[in-house]
């Protein structure tokens, strides 16, 4: 068992690094305040990681840049799940080496998962020396301590191997609009043998349930009505600290006052229990969507994958959840082109994404990771015909969308209100309980609110409305 005092520790904002931010920029503390730029890619888990470091920075007396140009520091907040944005991160990072040779007072720094592989993070810091830090997922909380180094003129490497405690009571500052993102776990014991966030995450720790709820309460009382529950697998929150289970966690953030919708993922098939299933339907606040990864319609490939189920099981699933919950929509993450995948393992996707109907997918190419099993396994797919494959899969996708689309005109559903179209702003969109995007007519004044909007028709990724008078 672990012992909550020891496993958990609340992180004391560090506000030492301001003034050595203002003289080293020469600047007056209260004259100017020096400005971020965060570059972020990948995942939800990465874009609250990036509410995090906006957190720690402004603690530290910086603030927001409105644009990279603006920023007096930029730091890229990598991913490394695909290939390709292991690319673009080092064309974007190599891209500001003229930017720094004419001012070497800006500050430029890499974090994230890419940069818990320390082989590929030592590449890019001894490749660009006009990089000044570089940390791990596991080292975040130590960015105001690094970055007084860094002022002094100091380059900072910070890769730990080990995650290490769960760090708490990190300062965040919510950039995602009207819905506030809380971290119910860290890391993932599942090793797909396709993917690395076992290796750059960590294995599962779940968050202490009263941290959880407390932090719910709290963004409640700022506002905040939707919240989005965040882990790499919720299904299996607790059992790592044999506390309460995700269905129980969701029932008491289901009755703290304010809170209107409740969102989670991500949920393995594997882990998805029937009690979670029974929550999600007595509860009123948690919305009608679930986020329920796939990955592979091949009972062959899902074997190969360590998915841990099979075709039949996955489609026993929702058969259960859509009739536990007929408003249900479904969205799913499949990869196509896994070591070994036949024709015919192909066309099962296909055809599983026929019978799901989900409302929409997301679609990869599989890029081998190195490190993970799968990379090494014989039978790897050419890149031309992944590239086909993903082509047709995303045809028939969006031909399953539109016609998931199609069956709410003529309803009438309650939209929070997002943000109005920067081109328009008299056109505002939000989202649906079921996570479909609405478009419609009004005044931007609505913006936070939930309004009744009545739908007319659809466009291929979203539908269209008016105010239900
Ligand atoms: N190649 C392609 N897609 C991947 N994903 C994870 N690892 C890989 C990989 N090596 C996809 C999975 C996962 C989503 C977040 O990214 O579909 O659910
Ligand atoms: Fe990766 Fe599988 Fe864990 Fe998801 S469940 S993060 S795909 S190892």
């Amino acid at each position: 068992m672990h012992n909550d005092k020891n496993l958990h520790r609340t992180y004391e904002t560090t506000l030492y690094a301001q003034a050595d931010t203002a003289q080293a920029l020469h600047m007056e503390p209260s004259e100017r305040a020096a400005r971020y730029y965060i570059v972020s890619y990948g995942c939800q888990m990465n874009a609250h990681d990036s509410e995090k470091i906006a957190g720690l920075l402004e603690s530290c007396g910086y603030q927001q840049a409105d644009n990279q140009d603006s920023a007096h520091l930029i730091l890229f907040n990598t991913c490394c799940v695909r290939e390709h944005a292991e690319k673009r991160v080092f064309g974007n990072v190599g891209a500001l080496k003229k930017r720094k040779d004419e001012d070497p007072s800006l500050i430029i720094g890499v974090c994230g998962c890419m940069m818990q592989q320390k082989d590929v993070a030592e590449r890019l810091f001894s490749r660009f020396p006009f990089v000044d830090f570089v940390f791990g997922t596991h080292s975040m909380h130590q960015l105001p301590q690094m970055l007084r180094h860094v002022l002094r003129g100091e380059r900072q490497f910070l890769v730990f191997e080990s995650p290490g405690e769960v760090i708490e009571g990190l300062p965040s500052k919510r950039m995602q609009g009207v819905s506030a993102s809380v971290n119910v776990m860290y890391g993932c014991n599942n090793y797909c043998s396709y993917c690395i966030v076992p290796y750059v995450r960590g294995r599962e720790r779940s968050r202490e349930s009263g941290m959880i709820l407390d932090e719910i309460a709290a963004l409640a009382k700022r506002g905040y009505t939707e919240i989005q529950l965040l882990g790499q697998n919720v299904n299996s929150y607790g059992k790592d600290r044999g506390g309460i289970p995700f269905a129980q966690l969701l029932q008491m953030a289901n009755d703290i006052d304010g809170i209107r919708r409740i969102r989670f993922m991500t949920s393995h098939p594997k882990d998805l229990s029937d009690a979670l299933i029974e929550s999600m339907t007595a509860l009123p606040h948690v919305c009608d969507h679930l986020h329920l990864p796939v990955q592979s319609g091949s009972d062959r490939i899902q074997a190969l994958m360590n998915r841990g189920y099979t075709r039949a099981y996955y489609l026993g699933l929702v058969e259960k959840l859509k009739k536990a919950n007929p408003h249900i929509e479904l969205t799913t993450d499949i990869i196509v082109g896994f070591p070994g995948e036949t024709d015919e393992d192909y066309r099962q996707t296909l055809s599983l994404i026929e019978e799901v109907e989900f409302s929409a997918a997301f679609t990869f190419m599989y890029s081998p990771r190195a490190g993970t099993s799968a990379a090494s396994m014989p039978g790897q797919i050419p890149a031309a015909l992944k590239k086909e494959r993903l082509l047709e899969l995303n045809a028939l996708q969006q031909r399953q969308t539109q016609k998931t689309n199609a069956h709410y005109i003529g309803t009438i559903g309650e939209v929070l209100v997002e943000g109005c179209d920067q081109r328009r702003e008299s056109l505002l969109y939000g989202k649906l309980s079921c996570f479909k995007m609405v478009y419609f007519p009004g005044d931007p004044s609505l913006v936070g609110t939930y309004q009744t909007v009545y739908i007319k028709s659809t466009k291929s990724n979203s539908l269209v409305g008016e105010l239900d008078k």
